[in-house]
Parts: structure tokens; C-alpha cells; sequence
């Protein structure tokens, strides 16, 4: 029996090029090996702000986006977080068995509080009465969700026993807690769940257009899978930071230093790299030449994408279908955990 892979994204946006090459092709990849589950976790991404009215569209066109990336859905089992209850009830056992010193060390925590917060760590520090509270007041915005976030993610996976968990660089902290959770809940209540481990993509984390933080939507670095070829070579072309070194076109610069000599190492062909690094370091080439290269190369790569996208738009009833069937599989599977589950917490009464 092939062993069992779970992962998922939130519908927060449109997917962009850091979940496709940091999470969505190594998904692809890993097909034919493991029995996939690929979920769209709409639970995770209400605990930031969004837009309500948006959400049902967003949840299709992150499917969408899974399917005509490759994600064939005769092969992998694709579905919506909240078609399946047992998440967060699994998620409220899991609380129990999870530290908050624990939660509290999560990077991706501390990011988003100091994110939503408006205000970093230091500040609060050094600030005085008025500041504080100003803190306290922009702090009250961030919600206990937000903090439990990780369980939940627990829950998401060990609900169907993964044990392979192929997401970028940024979840790996999120698929060791879980771990640790399902160690100590086995170690508490008995055996149920497997360890898990991450599976990192060989792009496990891309930088965004400003070379500094990781592409992200919510940093608004980022580049959706859906923008037309133009507009990507447009947009990197004028946006993407290269060598700050290169102030001039006859300046050398160090394509190791560079985000767009970086991009061509996933994007572009070996003869392409060593043209990118040579043109660079002996001011052969000017930044614009390099990001225009690289910028056709996503476009071209995204071209099957973009047709299938296409295609799946024109049949809307289609995704809503593989959706259905995928919730209906998983709510069997979550369904079995969480009777074995009740059993071992010694909650059996009226069975
Ligand atoms: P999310 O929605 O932020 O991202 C989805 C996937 O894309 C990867 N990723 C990147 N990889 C490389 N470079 C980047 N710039 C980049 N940006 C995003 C992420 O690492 C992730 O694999 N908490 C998760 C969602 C989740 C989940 C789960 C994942 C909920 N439950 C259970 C796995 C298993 C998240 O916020 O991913």
C-alpha cells in the first residue's frame, strides 16, 4: 500500500510563482508515489482579514489553479477544508496535548502578529504609555486563531495519518510540531497517528520581486500564476530589484548576490545560468537584458497552465464535481480517525 501525502494552501489570492515552484510542482512530482490528498484550507485563512464575499471564488480558483498545474485529479484526492468538520475537532483534542511555549516560538506567528499588528517586537519595548497602547489596541486585531493556526495544521494532516508533507521552506517548523504533537498524543492516549515528515521542493524558498523577503501575497512581492506573458515580462522587467552593485550598465556586478540570477537558476537553462553569471560579473550584459530572459522563460513556462486554465474555465461545474467527490473520500477517511481517536481519549459513552 502506498504511503499516504497530504498538503495544502490557502485560498488567500491567486496562487503565485513561490507556492507553484516551492510547493505545487514538487506536489506533481510525487503523484505516482504516495496516495495524495491536496486540500484547500479556507479555516487557515480566515484568521487574517479578508474579503468574505471573494472567499467562494478564491476557494475555485485555487483548485483551479492545482488542476491545471498538473494536479490530475484521477490521481490525487482534492478538496475544501471546511467540507470536512473533523478538522477542527481534531484541532480542539490536539490543543490539549500542545504547549503554548511551544506555539509561541512559531516564526510564522511572530511574523504575522508583527505584520498585523503594524508594529514590530522592539517597538513594544521602547515604547512609551501612548505607544503601548497603541500596540495594545493594533495587537487586539490579532486573533487566537492566528496563535492555533499550527494545530489546526496538525489536525489537517494527521486526520488522514500523512506522513509525507511536501511544502517550502517557510511550513517546515509547522510539519515538526506536527510531529511532536502526534508523539505526544500516541505517548499519552496510544497509538494512532504516524510521524510525518516535510519534503522540500528543490526550490523550497523563492525570493519575491523585492529580492528581500520570500514571494508572498501578503507581502504584495509576488507574481500570480494567471498574469499574462506580457505583463510578467513588463513586471520584472520594471520591478524585480537586481545587483545593486550595477547602478550603471558598464558596472560588474555578483550574480551569487543577485535575486535574478537567483530566479534564473529555477527558470532558466544551464547554458542560460552561466550566460546570466558570466554576462553579469564582466558587465556583458546590462540587468534589463537578464530579467527580460529570465521573465520570458516563466512566461513560456506557464504557457500549459495558462491553456488548461483556460479550458477548466469554460466548465465550472467540473471543479465544483472534483471537489464534491474529494470531500465525500476524505469525510470516510477523517470520520474512522476521529471514531479510533474518541476511543483512546475515553470518550465512548452512548456507543
Ligand atoms: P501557504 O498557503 O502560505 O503556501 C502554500 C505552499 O506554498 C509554499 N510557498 C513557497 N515556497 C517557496 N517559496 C515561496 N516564496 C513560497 N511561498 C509559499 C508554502 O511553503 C506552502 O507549501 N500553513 C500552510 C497551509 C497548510 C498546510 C496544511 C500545508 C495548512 N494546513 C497541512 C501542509 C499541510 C500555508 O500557509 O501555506
Amino acid at each position: 500500500m502506498k504511503k499516504r501525502l497530504f498538503s495544502g494552501m490557502q485560498p488567500t489570492g491567486a496562487l503565485h510563482l513561490g507556492n507553484w515552484v516551492g510547493a505545487l510542482q514538487n506536489w506533481i512530482g510525487l503523484l505516482d508515489q504516495y496516495d495524495c490528498i491536496f486540500c484547500i484550507v479556507d479555516y487557515h485563512a480566515i484568521t487574517i482579514p479578508y474579503d468574505v464575499a471573494g472567499m467562494e471564488r478564491r476557494i475555485i480558483d485555487a483548485a483551479s489553479d492545482y488542476i491545471a498545474a498538473g494536479l490530475d485529479p484521477a490521481r490525487a484526492t482534492i478538496f475544501v477544508q471546511s467540507d470536512v468538520p473533523q478538522h477542527t475537532e481534531l484541532a480542539w483534542v490536539f490543543d490539549s496535548v500542545t504547549p503554548l511555549g511551544q506555539l509561541m516560538r512559531m516564526t510564522q506567528f511572530k511574523a504575522k502578529t508583527a505584520q498585523f499588528a503594524d508594529m514590530e517586537e522592539e517597538d513594544e519595548q521602547v515604547a512609551g504609555e501612548e505607544e503601548r497602547s497603541e500596540f495594545l489596541e493594533k495587537a487586539g486585531k490579532v486573533n487566537a486563531g492566528l496563535f492555533t493556526y499550527p494545530v489546526l495544521q496538525a489536525a489537517d494532516i494527521l486526520l488522514y495519518k500523512g506522513e509525507a508533507v511536501p511544502v517550502g521552506e517557510d511550513q517546515v517548523q509547522h510539519v515538526e510540531l506536527t510531529r511532536d504533537i502526534a508523539r505526544r498524543f500516541n505517548n499519552r492516549y496510544g497509538e494512532v497517528f504516524p510521524e510525518c515528515r516535510p519534503l522540500l521542493s528543490p526550490t523550497p524558498r523563492l525570493m519575491g520581486l523585492d529580492a528581500v523577503n520570500k514571494m508572498s501575497k501578503s507581502i504584495g512581492n509576488h507574481i500570480p500564476m494567471q498574469t499574462p506573458p506580457e505583463e510578467i515580462i513588463r513586471r520584472v522587467t520594471r520591478e524585480a530589484v537586481s545587483d545593486y552593485r550595477r547602478q550603471r550598465r558598464q558596472d560588474p556586478g555578483v550574480p551569487e548576490e543577485c535575486n535574478v540570477h537567483a530566479w534564473h537558476k529555477v527558470f532558466s537553462t544551464p547554458a542560460e545560468v552561466e550566460w546570466s553569471a558570466q554576462g553579469c560579473r564582466s558587465a556583458g550584459i546590462g540587468c534589463f537584458e537578464c530579467k527580460k530572459k529570465v521573465a520570458e522563460n516563466i512566461a513560456g513556462q506557464l504557457a500549459p497552465y495558462r491553456e488548461k486554465r483556460a479550458e477548466i474555465a469554460a466548465r465550472p461545474d467540473y471543479v465544483r464535481d472534483v471537489l464534491a467527490e474529494g470531500a465525500k473520500r476524505c469525510r470516510e477517511i477523517a470520520a474512522a480517525t476521529m471514531e479510533e481517536v474518541r476511543t483512546k481519549l475515553g470518550l465512548t459513552r452512548g456507543r
